[in-house]
């Protein structure tokens, strides 16, 4: 084998090995992202009205408990604060009702309402993001 068709050989080698593990690497981090997704969190409930946590919204209200997702659906900014029954979007302005639906943008989806439980004792909230 002449010495130019070993490089050419290395370096289609090399390049194949380099796009195995980027393939496996994308495999593991996508799975890893699945199941970061499907994961299960528990927050006692609270007599406040609205609570804020790291990725969530949690909304109790005559009774009824209602889990929104906290990103904005703008540009994903966490919303952090609540004024006069409006929840509020720090970055640009965006404000939703306490369902999650947009009353002004720049947003235009609603958040989104994510699936929960109250705990058998009554106690804690399921949020089953
Ligand atoms: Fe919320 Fe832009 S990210 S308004």
């Amino acid at each position: 084998m002449k010495a130019e068709n070993r490089r050419t050989f290395l370096k289609i080698g090399g390049a194949g090995i380099l796009a195995f593990f980027a393939l496996i690497w994308n495999k593991l981090t996508l799975n890893h992202i699945q199941i970061s997704k499907q994961k299960e969190v528990v927050v006692p409930v609270s007599n406040k009205e609205v609570t804020f946590t790291d990725d969530y919204i949690i909304i109790q209200q005559n009774g009824e408990t209602t889990v929104l997702s906290s990103h904005c659906t703008h540009l994903g900014c966490k919303i952090n604060a609540t004024e006069n029954g409006r929840l509020l979007c720090p970055c640009h302005g965006s404000a939703y009702d306490l369902q999650g639906k947009v009353l002004q943008g720049p947003a235009f989806k609603n958040l989104e309402r994510i699936s929960s439980e109250i705990s058998a004792d009554g106690r804690q909230i399921i949020i089953k993001g």
